[in-house]
């Protein structure tokens, strides 16, 4: 209708991002035993991840995070960048997805490539979507506070619903290439969470290694750089003034009514594949 949105096996995708080119590049992309994917739900700490991982991967070296901008550092597979900056990745590669695992690619299936999947309470995955709606003008106004939480509870939203997501992940073919983090645990603890990454990829990391990479990965280090934190892109895509990128990073619902509501979602939807969701996601009010 707006020429915003384009449809994918059902799943809501911005155009200035996708093209059935770049959705067809992603399903026949060739992936590496040795590739990286860092896995999200929009607004669930992608580009904190786009910073991480290439450091833990290079052992902390901070040209790529000082030099080259998020989306080409850790390319999302389906956007249309990918196909342009592929050839400048280096080994292992580090590739961001927001697809649910059944768009995965072919190639992926068979593949020994790893997967860090990042979960964030979906209260503030939706708070986080909401003030993004407002500042994005290739996003359709999110109208008020109620009629986008309504959408996001039906998975009106982009990628569908949040339980979809995560529940697609949590597919038992994954074994052990996949590690399973919050968002919350990040933020409770980076130090250990970098520790659970240079295990998980085999990167054998130092802990003052560590101690430099959570400095450059931390909220206001990120927020100051400039390769990371949007400010590269035009004012009339992206509005900073009306709200930033990086924003907040941290629990933002704090009000009764996001909590009740949050609650609800919970009560509908807390079995996730049989799982229960991880009790540091949840909002206890
Ligand atoms: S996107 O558009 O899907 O790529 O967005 P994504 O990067 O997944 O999510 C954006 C939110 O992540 C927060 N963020 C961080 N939080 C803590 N520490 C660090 N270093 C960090 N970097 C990004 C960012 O602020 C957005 O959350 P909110 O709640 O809006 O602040």
């Amino acid at each position: 209708s707006s020429g915003r949105y384009l449809l994918h096996h059902g799943l809501l995708l911005p155009t200035v991002a996708h093209t059935k080119e770049s959705l067809k590049y992603a399903q026949d992309f060739h992936v590496e035993d040795t590739d990286v994917f860092v896995v999200t739900y929009p607004k669930s700490g992608t580009t904190w991840m786009q910073e991480i991982i290439p450091l833990v991967l290079n052992g902390g070296d901070l040209t790529p995070v000082q030099t080259i901008p998020n989306w080409d550092r850790v390319p999302w597979l389906e956007e249309t960048r990918t196909a342009l900056v592929v050839d400048h990745l280096t080994s292992p590669r580090a590739l961001a997805t927001h697809l649910p695992y059944q768009l995965m690619p072919a190639s992926f299936f068979s593949s020994k490539a790893k997967v860090i999947y990042v979960t964030r309470n979906p209260k503030d995955v939706m708070v986080s979507s909401y003030h993004f709606h407002k500042m994005a003008s290739f996003l359709d106004d999110p109208g008020t506070f109620e009629e986008f939480m309504d959408k996001f509870l039906k998975g009106k939203v982009l990628f569908g619903k949040w339980t979809d997501h995560v529940k697609s992940w949590r597919h038992a073919d994954l074994g052990d290439r996949i590690l399973h983090i919050t968002y919350e645990e990040m933020n409770q603890d980076l130090h250990g969470a970098l520790r659970r990454f240079s295990d998980f990829l085999g990167c054998n990391l130092s802990e003052e290694a560590i101690d430099g990479i959570a400095h450059q990965c931390c909220f206001n280090n990120m927020r100051k750089n400039s390769m990371s934190n949007y400010s590269l892109v035009p004012q009339n895509i992206m509005d900073s003034s009306k709200s930033p990128f990086l924003r907040k990073g941290e629990d933002t619902a704090s009000t009764k009514q996001m909590c009740s509501i949050a609650h609800l979602f919970f009560m509908n939807n807390s079995h996730v594949g049989g799982l229960l969701i991880p009790e540091q996601i949840c909002c206890h009010g």
